[in-house]
């Protein structure tokens, strides 16, 4: 992004100019952003047995799935459905691996069938996949009582997060897994989302590596996802270049150890996408009531739920002036309840009806969260690409 004349363009495209082409609502990515955060991971995150998988729930769009395939990473879904979509988006099946709670046997024998990489997640699932799929490599996921993340919501570690398997079921594991000849080769763990402090991920980085070497067939080490972003003014970025260091010297240590090398696995999502995407709206209606300014767009929690179900901060705005006198108000949806707002009291450069609103970040865990509450369609997408701008189908 950048501004020109007072207005946002995306790429090289001026936002008034998408809005009049594609109509609003609309979210659109900007690849070079996505390019340029997953070569700063590869550039900071110096071991040499680094492999990224993209957690493609933040942002399934299968342009973005193709886009981060050539660039040579690899996939970690939590559904059938990703795994069909990754799968038409050219990764091959050793490059998708699945994790999830709750696992149908269906679910299970399709992922045999897929020929995809499983994270166990409980002890009643490594019983399940044994009798499917036994004498096979599996991966386990693991809680280790530490959890982080910007809202409980979001917290995968812990006594209060159904995710992984207790420290004190590892032994149950170990044997469950011998009964049916499974050979666990990837300790899993995932502790939380958008986090920003590098001290409590490398806490959990060193819990794992301190689990791991109970572990003796290990082939590799999945860390999960988790790296944040900054969405609020005051934060900042997290720092990848101290914290791929300290992982680098943690895993050549645990090496040595170890008596080898182990393929170290982050599975990213938002940090990839989040600052690629905008949801662009047109201001619909100015309410310049006694005591509070709305400003009311023509979207709505329905097609960016985080700001309604975490208080998520998302900067916006007014992409069609963004100088000029200032306001406050609150930037509200158009869906009938009041938890509809995307911000309050926010400083936003004067608006008038028909202008355009971008609201920041919102390349991960927005369409993909979106639903079609009131009966509103889902907005399009577009991806933007050099001089190209490419439409995504519904
Ligand atoms: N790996 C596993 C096993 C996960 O469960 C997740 C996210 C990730 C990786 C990627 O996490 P990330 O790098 O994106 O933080 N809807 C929420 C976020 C939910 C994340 C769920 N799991 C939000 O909008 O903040």
């Amino acid at each position: 992004m950048h501004i020109q004349n007072n207005q946002l363009f995306l790429g090289k495209f001026s936002v008034k100019f998408l809005a009049e082409k594609f109509g609003t609502p609309l979210y659109v990515y900007e690849a070079s952003t996505i390019r340029q955060q997953y070569l700063k991971l590869k550039k900071n995150i110096i071991y040499p047995k680094l492999q990224i998988h993209y957690a493609c729930k933040a942002n399934t769009n299968i342009l973005i799935l193709k886009l981060l395939q050539k660039l040579g990473s690899k996939i970690e879904a939590v559904s059938k459905g990703e795994i069909i979509l990754a799968l038409k988006a050219d990764f091959k099946p050793k490059d998708i691996i699945y994790t999830s709670t709750s696992m149908t046997k269906e679910e299970m024998i399709f992922i045999v069938k897929s020929k995809v990489s499983i994270n166990l997640d409980s002890l009643s699932q490594i019983e399940l996949y044994g009798k499917i799929n036994p004498n096979t490599k599996v991966g386990i996921r693991v809680n280790q009582g530490i959890g982080a993340g910007h809202h409980s919501h979001v917290i995968t570690g812990g006594i209060m997060s159904k995710f992984g398997i207790p420290l004190e079921h590892l032994p149950k594991a170990i044997k469950l897994a011998k009964k049916y000849k499974l050979k666990i080769v990837r300790l899993h763990q995932h502790i939380g989302s958008n986090i920003l402090d590098e001290k409590i991920l490398l806490k959990a980085f060193d819990k794992l590596l301190e689990t791991a070497v109970s572990f003796s067939d290990l082939e590799s080490l999945d860390f999960g996802g988790g790296l944040g972003i900054p969405y609020l003014p005051k934060e900042r970025d997290l720092n990848l270049k101290f914290l791929g260091l300290e992982m680098t010297k943690k895993m050549h240590s645990f090496s040595k150890k170890y008596g080898r090398e182990l393929v170290l696995i982050l599975e990213p999502g938002r940090f990839l996408v989040a600052q690629s995407g905008f949801l662009l709206a047109t201001v619909t209606e100015i309410k310049n009531n006694p005591k509070r300014t709305f400003i009311g767009v023509d979207t709505g929690f329905n097609h960016l739920i985080r700001p309604a179900m975490y208080g998520s901060y998302h900067e916006i705005i007014n992409a069609t002036k963004t100088k000029g006198i200032t306001v406050k108000a609150d930037i509200v949806g158009n869906i009938c309840e009041s938890g509809d707002v995307f911000g309050r009291d926010r400083k936003i450069s004067q608006v008038k009806i028909g202008d355009i609103i971008a609201i920041l970040n919102a390349g991960a865990y927005g369409y993909v969260m979106a639903s079609q509450y009131n009966s509103r369609p889902l907005p399009n997408q577009i991806l933007i690409d050099g001089k190209k701008i490419i439409r995504l189908n519904k």
